[in-house]
């Protein structure tokens, strides 16, 4: 027996029968590769600077090393969804040729950024819900952007002020900070604004709650809670019970810091369901347009998946409008 057939690789005739595909599609890969690693370089060496100084006033190396993950993240194997132009996905509405409102100042508090806020304003102008549902309020600047662009009626679901152990231990130290960032403070950026009678608040573990208790279907879902795997699953599995036909859901926070979210939306995709990430930011999204190939549900992991409803499940829905 030979080396290769000794240790299962490919021999070298085959590798030789295949070197026509492997030869076209590598340079390609390859030159990528080298071009993402020396867009990094000058942001990994002030990181390696940064460590042997040990002296960074304005924090350039925190968002060097950000930066490098991003990039790592990008070009690296675990990001598996395709990418879209947000005016290509935009194309399969008919209305997607309007105009958006943003507020004129985004006070963010770290959660966003314009680019968000703007994929967010299109998609919801462009789908025209008439009853929106968000996980995780936090101060309500996303809630304010669906209900600016848009006269859906929307329902949006945060812990409650004072949560309980149990309402909070799968959550990682970057969901904590965000949790006790906004206690006593959920939705207080549309308190008082003309479009706040709109906004229903549910405060409670969103993993607790049927959403069939509280809409009878939803046309956006904008999942954006708590970033554990148990909330993302579940959070999922809630929006895809209540999802209307041609409805669409949007999942926030697709890249390295939220490595679950990464993980269940990538499971998700292989189990069939057809994912985009809008190219310049965080978002993923999925539209229910009815006419999918049953997914294969065991491809995703564990119990937990168990409750996810194929899309073609979507449309059987009994309530559906
Ligand atoms: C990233 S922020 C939401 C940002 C908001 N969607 C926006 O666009 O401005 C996440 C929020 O989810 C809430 N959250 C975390 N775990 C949750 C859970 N299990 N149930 C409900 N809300 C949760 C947090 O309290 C936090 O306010």
């Amino acid at each position: 027996m030979d080396f290769a057939a000794r240790h299962g690789l490919a021999h070298p005739a085959q590798h030789h029968r295949h070197g026509r595909n492997l030869s076209q599609r590598q340079p390609a890969e390859l030159l990528n590769k080298i071009a993402a690693a020396i867009r990094m370089l000058p942001a990994a060496m002030y990181a390696v600077y940064f460590d042997i100084v040990r002296k960074d006033p304005e924090r350039l190396a925190e968002a060097a090393r950000a930066g490098i993950r991003e990039a790592c993240f990008a070009t690296g194997s675990h990001h598996r969804l395709p990418l879209i132009d947000l005016s290509d996905w935009l194309c399969g509405f008919r209305s997607s040729l309007g105009t958006v409102v943003l507020p004129m100042e985004l006070p963010t508090e770290g959660v966003g950024n314009a680019s968000y806020f703007h994929a967010l304003a299109a998609i919801c102008a462009a789908s025209r819900p008439t009853r929106i549902v968000e996980f995780g309020t936090f101060l309500g600047l996303g809630t304010a952007v669906l209900a600016l662009n848009s006269a859906a009626g929307i329902l949006t679901i945060d812990l409650p002020d004072t949560p309980r152990a149990q309402e909070t231990e799968t959550l990682s130290q970057a969901d904590l900070t965000l949790v006790s960032r906004s206690r006593n403070r959920i939705g207080a950026y549309y308190r008082g604004e003309t479009y706040a009678d709109r906004i229903t608040e549910v405060r409670c573990d969103s993993r607790r709650l049927d959403l069939r208790d509280y809409v009878p279907f939803a046309d956006l879902c904008l999942i954006d809670g708590g970033h554990s795997y148990e909330c993302i699953a579940s959070d999922t599995s809630n929006a895809l019970r209540v999802l209307a036909p041609g409805g669409t859901i949007i999942w926030d926070d697709y890249f390295w810091m939220y490595p679950d979210v990464v993980l269940f939306l990538n499971e998700l995709q292989k189990a069939g369901y057809p994912l985009y990430r809008i190219k310049g930011t965080n978002l993923v999204v999925y539209r229910n347009s009815g006419s999918r190939p049953a997914p294969d549900r065991s491809a995703c992991r564990g119990e937990r998946a168990q409750g996810l409803r194929s899309p073609e499940g979507e449309r059987d829905r009994p309530d559906a409008p």
